[in-house]
Parts: structure tokens; C-alpha cells; sequence
């Protein structure tokens, strides 16, 4: 040990003792006390952080928002016409079924956080990121679809951003939704540069 501090240099003795900038790896005692109160809180323990309000919020928001997707595609799905309409009509669908269940792992966590899902029709549209779409030819209808899931993506990337290690499950529902919005928006982006 003293051959080790002896033949330390000047510029790394600068720097502070190894003992004070190592934190020791212990769990919160107090905390785990804390956790067997509020059990009306369910998987919400007292070291969540005071975000839970906000991030069921953002939750809502993107519920809102597939929901609106749902519709859209649906739409699209029963109204597309055309020569390529079949295959594209057949995506339509595909897209509506896995926006589906985005919509029900949103509605699961806000459950989850405590909070209730909003799933009221009136204010859908307000509340929705993205918007529904009634176009009636093919091109205009992969376009709507194109832009709805940019907008997605960016408001996923956002709350992932905004969430950090906030909530860590939540991040992570976010994070595998975002990675399939981002499937989507490549898969109409290759219909419309065929
Ligand atoms: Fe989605
Ligand atoms: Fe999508």
C-alpha cells in the first residue's frame, strides 16, 4: 500500500481521496420501513418521487393519442381502394391491432401507477397528439398515417427523455412502444416510395 501511495503522481494526487468519492452500495433501511405503509398505494412505494401525477398524465396523453390511431387505421383499412389497396388495406389493420395494444399497456400502467385510464370519447381527439384522418385515396391516406407516427415518435422519445430513471418500468413500456412506431412509420415510409 505504501508503494502504491509513494509513486503516485502530483496530477493524480489532485484528485480526491478514493474512500470519500466512493458511495457505499447500501439500500435505504428507512425506505424499506417506508414501504410497508400505503399499501392502498399498491406497487407505488414512498420513494417514487412526487412525478406520478405527471407521468399518468403523459400516459393519458398517449393513450389518447393510439386510440385515435386505432380509429384512423381502422378507418383506412375499410375504406382503401385501389390496385395495391389489399396489401396496404392488410397493414392498415396490422397497424390497428398492435396500436391496440399499446393503447392496453398505457391503460395498464396508469392502473398500475394508481391512476385511472382515459379512455372518454369526448375530448379524444383534443387530447390525442396525432390526428384521425378521413382521406380517401391510398398515397394521402399513407401520408396521414406517416405523419401521425412521426408525431408519436417524437412524443414517446420526449416522455422517455422526461422520464429518465423517474420510472423505470414505465421507460420501458415507452421505449418498446416507441421501437414498433418507429417499424410503422418505416413501413409506410416504404409503401409510399413504391
Ligand atoms: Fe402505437
Ligand atoms: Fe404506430
Amino acid at each position: 500500500m505504501s508503494d502504491a501511495s509513494s509513486t503516485t503522481s502530483s496530477s493524480r494526487r489532485a484528485q480526491p481521496p478514493l474512500e470519500s468519492s466512493r458511495a457505499p452500495l447500501r439500500l435505504d433501511e428507512s425506505a424499506l420501513e417506508a414501504a410497508k405503509q400505503g399499501l392502498e398505494q399498491g406497487p407505488v412505494t414512498p420513494s417514487y418521487g412526487p412525478w406520478r401525477d405527471d407521468i399518468v398524465q403523459l400516459l393519458n396523453d398517449a393513450l389518447a393519442t393510439e386510440l385515435v390511431c386505432i380509429l384512423r387505421y381502422k378507418r383506412h383499412h375499410y375504406t382503401a381502394t385501389g390496385l395495391a389497396s389489399p396489401a396496404i388495406a392488410e397493414e392498415f389493420m396490422v397497424h390497428a391491432q398492435e396500436e391496440t395494444q399499446h393503447a392496453d399497456q398505457l391503460a395498464q400502467r396508469i392502473v398500475q401507477l394508481g391512476g385511472e385510464p382515459d379512455f372518454s370519447p369526448d375530448s379524444l381527439t383534443r387530447r390525442s397528439h396525432a390526428d384521425y384522418d378521413e382521406s380517401s385515396d391510398l398515397q394521402a391516406m399513407l401520408r396521414a398515417n406517416l405523419v401521425a407516427e412521426r408525431v408519436a415518435i417524437e412524443a414517446y422519445s420526449q416522455m422517455i427523455r422526461l422520464i429518465g430513471d423517474k420510472d423505470s418500468t414505465t421507460r420501458r413500456v415507452l421505449e418498446g412502444i416507441l421501437s414498433q412506431e418507429q417499424e410503422h412509420a418505416n413501413e409506410l415510409s416504404d409503401w409510399l416510395s413504391t
